[in-house]
């Protein structure tokens, strides 16, 4: 049995790697001399005496089992850290920059990165078998909409002090422009979302069928929140494609009686509820409607029912662009 050294040292001084660390302070040190980039860090484990003793006592074996192995490995240390230092280095930018530039504290707004629109652009066309160019078309409008995005933010801007305080006045869509597409190519007589907030889904499906109705596509929003003050941005004239429900889903759902071509699931976010609410409107569903779960990133309850009734199920992950969320998706629960 190895016995446990004070210093353990691991260094390769004739390649100029120096690694010590003292198992009876847990002072750690990593240098590098010529031929590698110099470098120098020193940390101390904050851990009880007895761990640090076992790292020692495990660092010693395996340097006196393979010390060629583990030389290596110290060596390659500065070249693997590269890579992933950038990328945590940008999400921190990216995080540091949103706490001070943003007011929101949940249901986070951003854009998509321009490939993460393709892929929507092409899912959505599996689901609607609509050609992808028209999806990709329908993605544009939102944005191209300067009425829509104005609205938004002269929404937010006439906002109670409490609620401004934690909206931002600017329209950014994230995954909801895939709502939107869908809206768009389906053509729906009826839309129902459950988990409605401020509104930002609402808002953007209404003017999904308020495009719809221009062209001569008549459609009706119906939303659910057990929050009365939900739905701010349901204002003239999107207001007039739809209305809200106000109390819990589940109750409000087994109101309904017309059948519902797009349903989007995302209030209670507890995967039993997200079941409840499913199973509540599977009798309202038809061939052709298409249920999304905004819930699909984090349980397999849409997927789950998709195969249960016969439904082919697709899944798009979004890639927020230039934000440290790493994005939720959408499901698709389809014929
Ligand atoms: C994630 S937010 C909805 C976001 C919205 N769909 C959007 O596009 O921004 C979830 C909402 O579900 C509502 N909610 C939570 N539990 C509920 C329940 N049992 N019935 C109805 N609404 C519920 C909350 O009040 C909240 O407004």
């Amino acid at each position: 049995m190895t016995a446990t050294p004070q210093i353990l040292d691991l260094s390769d001084r004739t390649n100029g790697v120096n690694v010590r660390m003292d198992a009876e302070t847990g002072e750690m040190t990593l240098k590098y001399a010529p031929p590698h980039e110099p470098f120098s860090f020193t940390a101390t484990l904050q851990t009880d005496p007895a761990a640090l003793k076992t790292v020692c006592a495990g660092g010693a074996m395996l340097e006196a089992a393979r010390p060629a192995a583990m030389t290596k490995r110290l060596q390659q240390i500065p070249a693997r850290a590269v890579w992933p230092a950038n990328a945590v280095g940008q999400r921190i930018r990216l995080f540091l920059e949103w706490l001070v530039t943003s007011k929101e504290n949940t249901n986070y707004t951003y854009d998509l990165t321009p490939l993460n629109l393709t892929y929507l652009a092409s899912t959505i066309s599996v689901v609607t078998a609509r050609p992808t160019a028209e999806i990709e078309s329908y993605l544009t409008e939102p944005t191209a909409d300067s009425e829509l995005t104005q609205h938004y933010t002269d929404s937010i801007s006439a906002l109670r002090p409490d609620l401004a305080a934690v909206a931002d006045p600017i329209a950014r869509w994230s995954r909801r422009v895939g709502w939107y597409a869908l809206v768009r190519a389906v053509k729906p007589r009826v839309v129902v979302e459950t988990g409605v907030d401020k509104g930002h889904g609402a808002l953007l499906l209404c003017a999904a069928l308020r495009r719809n109705a221009a062209e001569g596509h008549q459609g009706r929003y119906i939303g659910t929140d057990i929050n009365p003050a939900a739905g701010y941005l349901m204002r003239p004239p999107y207001n007039d494609h739809g209305r809200i429900m106000i109390g819990d889903s589940i109750e409000s759902l087994r109101t309904l009686k017309e059948p519902i071509d797009i349903f989007i699931n995302d209030s209670d976010h507890s995967a039993d509820y997200e079941h409840a609410e499913y199973q509540t409107i599977a009798p309202l569903l038809r061939t052709g409607s298409v249920v999304i779960g905004d819930n699909a990133h984090v349980t397999d309850k849409l997927a789950r029912f998709a195969a249960e009734t016969g439904r082919r199920f697709l899944y798009f992950s979004e890639a927020p662009r230039e934000h440290w969320y790493a994005g939720a998706g959408i499901g698709f629960a389809f014929t």
